[in-house]
């Protein structure tokens, strides 16, 4: 039977790619799509998430979420994911007013599935926020794979914080200290999912007469024109889609258990995790078998336009990046 899923999301070029990946996961029913502010503004996000839905073919409820952090002001990474939050896409439907509906939509879920699985693509404020309404749903819920956080690579945002935990810091603390079972996928696992610059030209050949290749080759060549511009990689990491495979097949990754706390500071360090003997329990994905994820991404979402083993050197482009960071953090 499949495990029964609910994604909470800010699509968000990444996430995009993550909910394309799910749809083709028979191992995974997608039993609702929540939204939530972060790359984009909600308006944008719940407009692309119902966009992508039809692309990858996902019926599923999609349900707007909260367009702002619990306690801070949303910070949209416009520079990232593009004006509209897919990069080169430029959406026809218009981006429209919507109402936060997700904590009560995740809850109903969670009481309607037994030991539902929640997948956080975004920051954790439609998920705190549900918790806070309704704290027996505790009990009740299966594991929650999160994207985000960073433990020993550079961050997203800055250079320790990843985007996500940093642009809702209190929610994030809140949901590590909320007794859940939850499963941290770091962006020292993430940055190992990479579409490389090659596959991305291909789609963009591949586009010229194929709208969906189009869209793909939009939204990933914007994204990595900026990992070309601020981090010199050619490609483009998609994190999220990480945490999709991770949340249809655990065994792709080596988790470690461990108590984590996240920084409220408003410094650099704010959204920041480390290691803390007062901090929340935490499963957290600590290598990864980025060729089998590579491969899966390519068979599911990009068989149509790229041949066999058209992704398979992202990885080893993203462990020479990893591998050059260590190196620049041991001289500083
Ligand atoms: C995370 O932040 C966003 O840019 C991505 O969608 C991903 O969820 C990576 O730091
Ligand atoms: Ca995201």
């Amino acid at each position: 039977m499949p495990t029964s899923i609910l994604i909470d999301t800010d699509p968000g070029i990444d996430d995009a790619v993550a909910l394309a990946l799910a749809a083709k996961l028979a191992t995974l029913k997608i039993v609702a799509i929540t939204t939530v502010h972060g790359n984009t503004d909600i308006e944008r996000a719940t407009r692309n998430a119902r966009l992508v839905a039809s692309i990858a073919g996902i019926d599923a409820p999609i349900i707007p979420g909260a367009s702002s952090p619990l306690v801070r002001e949303p910070r949209p990474a416009r520079e990232t994911h593009g004006p509209e939050g897919l990069g080169h896409v430029i959406p026809s439907q218009p981006a429209e007013h919507e109402i936060d509906g997700a904590a009560e939509a995740i809850i109903a879920q969670v009481r309607g599935h037994h030991k539902l699985t929640i997948c956080c693509l975004g920051p954790l404020t439609n998920l705190a926020t549900a918790i806070a309404f309704a704290p027996d749903i505790a009990d009740a819920l299966g594991p929650i794979f999160i994207m985000g956080g960073a433990l020993g690579v550079p961050g997203t945002q800055t250079p320790t914080s990843e985007f996500n935990w940093w642009s809702d810091p209190e929610a994030s603390d809140f949901v590590m200290h909320a007794n859940l079972d939850l499963r941290i996928v770091p962006l020292d696992v993430t940055r190992r999912i990479a579409v490389p610059g090659n596959a991305i030209r291909a789609l963009a050949k591949a586009g010229e007469s194929d709208q969906q290749a189009r869209f793909w080759a939009d939204a990933l060549r914007f994204y990595a024109s900026f990992h070309e511009e601020y981090e010199h990689f050619d490609g483009c990491i998609v994190n999220d889609a990480l945490a999709i495979a991770l949340a249809a097949n655990p065994s792709l990754a080596k988790w470690e258990e461990m108590r984590l706390d996240v920084s409220l500071s408003d410094d650099e360090r704010r959204g920041a995790v480390r290691r803390s003997a007062a901090g929340g329990y935490a499963t957290v994905a600590m290598t990864v078998q980025a060729h089998q994820v590579l491969a899966l991404l390519e068979q599911r979402v990009f068989a149509r336009w790229l041949p066999p083993g058209s992704l398979a050197e992202g990885a080893a482009g993203a462990d020479r990046w990893l591998a050059a960071a260590a190196l620049r953090a041991a001289a500083e």
